[in-house]
This record gives C-alpha cells, structure tokens and sequence, in this order.
C-alpha cells in the first residue's frame, strides 16, 4: 500500500525495459488549461512519460508556444512500438509531429477530449495572498462546468482529475453536470489531492531524517484548509510524534498552499509542486488503467466512508477507475485525528453543498 513506492518504482521499470519486453502502451490524455501554471509544466512530465502515446492541450489562449516547444522533446511518449528483429522501434514521425496537439477556445474543445483515456483540468485562476480556495469559487465553479459538460458529450468514458480550485466543491459540480448528462460513474471522478500528499510526506521525512522513497501519510478529507487532514498515525513506515510535533505538522500541511502562496507574493499558487503531483496522480491513474495490480493513491472522490457524500481517502485504483477504498485508514483514529476530523466534517459539508447547488440553479 505504499503509493510512494509503487508511482516512482513501477514508472522506472516501465522505462528501463528491454526492447523484448516492450509493449504497446497508447493512452490518451488531455490538458484542459494546458497554457497555464499549472498546465505547462504538468503537461511537459506527462510528456516525458513512456504510458502515453496523445497529449491534447486546450486553453483558451496561448497554446501554440506551449504545442510548439513540448514538440521538440524527444522524450518517450510514443504512439506505438513496433518490434522489428527483437529491437523495438520508435516512431519518429509520430513522435515529432503527433504526439502534442494543441486546441484553443470552445470551439475545438471537443476535438481535443475525442478518444482520451484521460482529463486533466486545471483550468481557472489561482490564489493570490490573502484569499480562500473558497474565494475562487465564482470564477472556477462555471469555468469547470462548462469544461465536464462537453467531457460528457464527448467522453463519457475517460477519467476525470480535477484540479481547479476549490476541489471541494468542484468535483461535486463535475459529478452533477455528468449526472445531468446521463454518464455519471462515480468510480471515474477524481479530485487531485496528491499535493497535500506529497506536502505530507516531504515534511514528515525531513522532521524526521527519513528517505522520501519511505514515507508514506495518508491525507483525508478535502482540500481546503482544517479540511485536509494528514493521518500521521498511519504513516509507514510507524512514526512515532510528540504531540507537538503532530499540531505543528498537521498545521504546516494544512497551510502548505499558503505558504507558498505568500512567498509568491501576487504571482499564483503552487504550480510546479502540484504539477510534479498531477502528474504522478495520473501515472497513477493510467498504470491502473493498464492493468497495474498495485495502484494506492489518496484522492477526494464521492465516498461512503463518511456521511458526507464526497471526501478523500486511500484508494485502489484499476482499469475502472476506483477498485476499492482502503477502509482501515479510518480505523482506530487517535484522539486528536478523530475531533479534526468531527471539525472538518461542517465546513466539507458546505461547500459541497454549494457545489451542487450552483448547478442546480444554473440549469
Ligand atoms: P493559471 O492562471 O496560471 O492558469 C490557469 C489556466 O486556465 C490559464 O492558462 C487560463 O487561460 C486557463 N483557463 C481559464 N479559463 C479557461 C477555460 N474556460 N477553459 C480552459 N482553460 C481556461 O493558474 P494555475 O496556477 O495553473 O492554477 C490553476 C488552478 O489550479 C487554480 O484554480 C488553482 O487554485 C488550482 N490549484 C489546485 C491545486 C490542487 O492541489 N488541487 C494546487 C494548486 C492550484
């Protein structure tokens, strides 16, 4: 159940594997909001993975440079191997002309999600010092709506990672559009909350002199604020933490965004940490879809683990998106584990609320 173990180590060996055991591996993926902070470096690890042959890049400006310059990487994305004498061949062709497209404005947004395995939205604005996630909500609600709409149409099938902010009520607003549509599958819908994984993990293994490749903390509940919560007691491997040491931390990742929200001062939030993230989380997501027995990560998904009808926990992931939830997480919480958790649960409640409202009433 290491997902830190399994996304870093199953990536290399898909890398180093010898010309006789190379296989066709083709997935299709698109960028929506690929010209962005966010989007440009995201899409340029996407292209340097060896899972996918398509990377479609939509935004409503500025997507020709970004087409233009992840072109000329002659990194290993790949439409297909070929094996001739025992030595797989690339095709170059393809490579070079192919394997980026660019989309730009509404009207060649359905072109870019034909036949994608995968969606990848991190479209809308960023925060800047002194905003919620929460603030953000008037912008991103309509632009994410607009976006999943023609998904629907045009999708239905591929799995959806949002990023955009606030993930909270953003992925309550993707799930009702699809059900207003008619292809509402709740295993497909993800939201990205790697970051606060990934915050999780490089914290506790500097607090603590451990190997990154080591640490592993589960985070749960949502992505805003008290609501994300890093389950530092079901850390792997066992830690044990002072109960100073578990505030300050717990705190620290809770604050992580904002953190570097300030230190960037006006320019944006957190692009090439959530970049590295979303890319992992949808390494994750394709090597499931390959068929990868051995796929964990932490993701804000409709769920019944609690009341609520969305939160974020482990999963296990397959070629159908969510496999199963990873229950025990939430077993045998300590003290201060279970009153954050019980003091996150009305303000989760809230703002899926409002998610789900906002398109009731748009429609
Ligand atoms: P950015 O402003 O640099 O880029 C956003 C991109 O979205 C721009 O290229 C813009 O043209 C594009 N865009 C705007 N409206 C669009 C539409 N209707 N269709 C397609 N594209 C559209 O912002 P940045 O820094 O890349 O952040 C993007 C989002 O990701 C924000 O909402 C931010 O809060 C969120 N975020 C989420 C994190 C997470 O952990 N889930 C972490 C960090 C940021």
């Amino acid at each position: 159940e290491a997902s830190v173990k399994t996304s870093q180590r199953k990536t290399l060996s898909k890398l180093t594997c010898s010309p006789g055991q190379a296989r066709i591996v083709a997935y299709k993926v698109a960028v929506l909001g690929a010209a962005g902070g966010i989007g440009q470096p995201l899409s340029l690890l996407l292209k340097m993975s060896p899972l996918l042959s398509n990377l479609n890049l939509y935004d409503i400006a500025n997507v020709k440079g970004v087409v233009a310059d992840l072109g000329h990487c002659n990194t290993p994305a790949q439409k297909e191997t070929t094996q001739a004498k025992g030595k797989a061949v690339l095709d170059w062709d393809f490579l070079l002309n192919k394997a980026v497209s660019g989309f730009t404005g509404p009207a060649e947004l359905a072109d870019s999600l034909k036949g994608v395995d995968l969606i990848i939205i991190p479209a809308g604005v960023p925060r800047k010092p002194g905003m919620t996630r929460d603030d953000l909500f008037n912008i991103n609600a309509g632009i994410v709506k607009d976006l999943v709409e023609v998904a629907a149409d045009t999708a239905p099938n591929a799995l959806i990672n949002v990023i955009s902010n606030p993930v909270n009520s953003t992925v309550p607003i993707a799930a009702e559009i699809l059900k207003q549509k008619g292809v509402y599958n709740p295993r497909k819908l993800f939201g990205v909350t790697t970051l606060d994984v990934v915050r999780a993990n490089t914290f506790v293994a500097k607090q603590k002199n451990l190997r990154l490749i080591d640490v592993d903390v589960p985070v749960i509940g949502g992505h805003a604020g008290i609501t994300i919560l890093p389950l530092l007691s079901k850390a792997r491997p066992a830690i044990e933490f002072s109960t100073q040491e578990i505030e300050e931390l717990t705190v620290r990742i809770q604050n992580a965004g904002t953190e570097v929200v300030e230190a960037k001062a006006g320019a944006g939030s957190a692009t090439l940490s959530m970049a590295y993230a979303g890319a992992r989380f949808a390494e994750s997501c394709i090597r499931a879809l390959d068929g990868d027995p051995d796929v964990y990560e932490c993701s804000y998904v409709q769920s019944e683990l609690t009341e609520l009808p969305f939160f974020a926990s482990r999963l296990k992931l397959g070629k159908e998106g969510i496999e199963a939830f990873v229950h025990g997480d939430l077993n045998n919480l300590t003290e201060y584990e279970q009153k954050a958790l019980e003091a996150l649960k009305p303000e989760l409640k809230a703002s899926i609320q409002k998610g789900i409202e906002f398109v009731n009433r748009e429609s």
